[in-house]
């Protein structure tokens, strides 16, 4: 395992993109290759977990290649897929994982899905249940985990299902599951979640209608037997990823960067809200329109960061945004409290454990209070000085790297590796903008 480990440095500065947006891009792969037609994607994220998916829809019969800075799906039509003729290993990505899941439910073929050890270790049973009610069945190991097997039903029964935890993958499993469907699938969701989905799936030709209901939630009904037409899709850049220079350069003293052409989906942004009601100088600005998403250009400049009180309700829109927004506590004065972020305990590790215990590691105090996670600030750089474990998940891995930028002692983590699913050219894009995160040996 390659170990990096980050130093403070004095400004950072610049103008930079981050790349495309991973949800979009996943998504962008397995409707172009559920259509009729050519679809050209351009801004696709080139990065472990999207490749993964490419793979997995490449062995179920699409074609996917690039072309100059293009991607180029030529799709199978619903219900064209066929069995691959290997195990598909999808990597680090659940998304790839309960998406696939459920784009596979209702089509008659046999797949086995296998990942990493991160990915074997989740929750599948959440999309396996309601796939099962559509007439799938599965075959994995306990709560529905990794490997599995997926036999694919060759009647499948529209269904209207409530999902109990916010989770636009589980969502977004039972809208793909609902294209090879007769009939009407209703999905509802207690919490809105990422409508990336649904927006694409309509740009597609699919028949989805979006009902929001008076407590914040949504009812989303989609028809059945799908005719989905190719078509071109520009991905913009991944709020996720720009979470990460863009919280540097609030903690980094005398810094001004400005991100370009960042994804602004409503229900994607509740980062940069956290970090106004933080106090943090975060300005949006060049608010347009790409492709059916909304974009824009974000400036952050140092100041001086105050703790706040963050409701559950934040969670859907800030929900992989929690690792990096806790590093921005770490810095403020006073108590940051996150509530209700039970979720963080199944991505790609514990992330709950791994903020709490990562924080306190680099001497903050932070404590787990039920499902809140509590940061006292230091007001300032916390001492740092120490090797987090990133255990197969980027955003831990990236988050402590920009801790290390503005601590007082400098933080490495034990697997660059892990970097590579979501952000590839993460490092060399922080240096380029001032950061000195370098390979250690042993
Ligand atoms: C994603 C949904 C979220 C998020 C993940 C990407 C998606 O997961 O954490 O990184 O693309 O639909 P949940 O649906 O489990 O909340």
């Amino acid at each position: 395992m390659s170990k990096l480990c980050s130093q403070s440095v004095t400004a950072l500065q610049g103008h930079i993109d981050v790349p495309g947006d991973k949800s979009i891009s996943h998504r962008a792969l397995m409707i172009g290759a559920s259509a009729v037609g050519e679809t050209r994607v351009s801004g696709l994220l080139e990065a472990d977990d999207v490749l993964r998916t490419a793979d997995a829809l490449r062995s179920l019969g699409a074609r996917i290649y690039k072309s100059g800075n293009s991607w180029l799906v030529n799709g199978v039509g619903v219900g064209g897929f066929r069995t691959p003729e290997d195990v598909i290993d999808l990597g680090n990505s659940g998304t790839a994982a309960r998406l696939l899941l459920g784009l596979l439910a209702t089509q008659d073929v046999t797949v086995h899905l296998t990942g990493d050890s991160s990915l074997r270790s989740r929750p599948m049973n959440r999309v396996t249940v309601p796939l099962s009610r559509m007439g799938a069945t599965f075959d994995g190991r306990d709560g529905g985990r990794m490997p599995l097997i997926l036999r694919g039903s060759v009647e499948p029964i529209p269904i209207e299902y409530d999902v109990p935890v916010p989770s636009a993958q589980v969502k977004s499993a039972i809208l793909l599951a609902a294209l090879n469907t007769p009939g009407r699938t209703i999905v509802t969701e207690r919490e809105a979640t990422r409508d990336h989905t649904e927006n694409m799936l309509r740009s597609f030709g699919a028949a989805v209608d979006v009902f929001p209901s008076p407590d914040g939630g949504r009812r989303i009904e989609i028809e059945g037997f799908a005719e989905l037409t190719a078509t071109d899709v520009a991905i913009p850049g991944d709020p996720s990823s720009a979470a990460f220079p863009g919280v540097a350069a609030l903690l980094v003293p005398g810094s001004e960067i400005v991100v370009e052409n960042v994804g602004m989906n409503p229900l994607r942004a509740g980062l940069f809200e956290t970090l106004q009601d933080m106090g943090a100088d975060v300005e949006i600005s060049n608010q347009r329109d790409a492709a059916g998403e909304p974009v824009a250009d974000i400036t952050f400049r140092h100041g001086k960061l105050t703790g706040a009180d963050i409701p559950a309700s934040r969670a859907p829109s800030m929900i992989d945004e929690y690792p990096i927004a806790a590093i921005a506590a770490a810095f403020a004065s006073g108590e940051t409290r996150f509530r209700g972020v039970a979720e963080l305990r199944v991505k790609e590790s514990d992330r709950f454990s791994a903020i709490v215990d990562g924080l306190g590691a680099c001497g903050v105090a932070a404590r787990a209070d039920g499902d809140d996670i509590v940061i006292q600030g230091c007001g300032g750089p916390p001492p740092g000085g120490t090797e987090i474990a990133v255990n197969l998940d980027h955003r831990i891995a990236m988050a402590f790297l920009v801790l290390g930028m503005a601590a007082a002692t400098p933080v490495s983590i034990d697997d660059a590796a892990a970097i590579g699913t979501s952000f590839p050219g993460f490092v060399e894009l922080m240096n380029g903008i001032g950061g000195n995160i370098a390979k250690v040996d042993g």
